[in-house]
């Protein structure tokens, strides 16, 4: 079973974390830091004006989260909110998600990614999560056992997860209908008031997982 894991994701092209540069202004927030802390460490990638990003952190105040969203004036609506609040367990980064993911997080932190409604342009295979390379290093980053929780509106960028998720990455995953009432992201508000439907794919990272990035860490890390 683990050697099965191991190639089918391996035949694919690897991702080449050595080639990006840190994002301007970086540094390491405390959180990653401080091996102290035992709260498990969670990620959002494209938190947008950051509505799901405050109601995770009021809901589970014993995970901090960290939440990217690289559209300036998206970013400043989600820290105007975050100042009104200023919930010790969020961490709203002004980044792009892959440059600041490889310079910031060592392998095997986190317990859950969430990847919500990322929207990409519709025919651009290449822009969706699991068709690039990069989805190798951010498995890496994920904890035995944790889940990356992806969300979508485009049926067929769904059927494509579902498929590269079985097929490449080997990931056990669930799929499934988000219900009428959720209110978790302001793109969920918006399409579920038009009657679309929303799909959530849950995937699971198996006992035994390897990447070619488990013992890759940035020099800053
Ligand atoms: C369609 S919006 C969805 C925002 C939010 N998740 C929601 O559902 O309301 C997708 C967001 O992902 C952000 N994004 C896409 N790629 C990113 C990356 N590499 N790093 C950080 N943010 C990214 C975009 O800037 C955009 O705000």
């Amino acid at each position: 079973m683990t050697e099965n894991i191991e190639l089918t994701h391996q035949q694919k092209r690897a991702f080449q974390p050595q080639k990006l540069s840190a994002p301007r202004d970086f540094t390491i927030p405390s959180v990653i830091k401080n091996s102290n802390s035992n709260m498990p460490l969670v990620l959002e990638i494209g938190a947008g004006k950051g509505k799901h990003a405050l109601s995770f952190a009021a809901e589970h105040p014993d995970k901090h989260l960290i939440a990217i969203e690289r559209t300036r004036n998206k970013f400043e609506a989600f820290t105007k909110q975050f100042e009104q609040r200023l919930p010790d367990n969020l961490t709203p980064i002004h980044a792009d998600a892959i440059a600041w993911t490889v310079h910031a997080l060592p392998p095997n932190c986190l317990t859950s990614i969430y990847l919500l409604y990322p929207n990409p342009e519709q025919h651009n295979l290449n822009q969706q999560w699991l068709n690039m390379p990069f989805f190798e290093f951010l498995l890496s980053r994920l904890q035995i056992g944790g889940t990356v929780i992806l969300a979508t509106n485009i049926d067929t960028y769904m059927d494509n997860a579902v498929e590269q998720a079985s097929t490449v990455w080997a990931l056990p995953n669930k799929r499934y209908k988000i219900a009428i009432e959720s209110q978790r992201t302001h793109f969920e508000v918006k399409y579920l008031a038009r009657r679309e439907t929303c799909w959530e794919l849950v995937m699971t990272k198996p006992q035994g997982y390897k990447t070619r990035f488990d013992d890759w860490c940035a020099n800053n890390v």
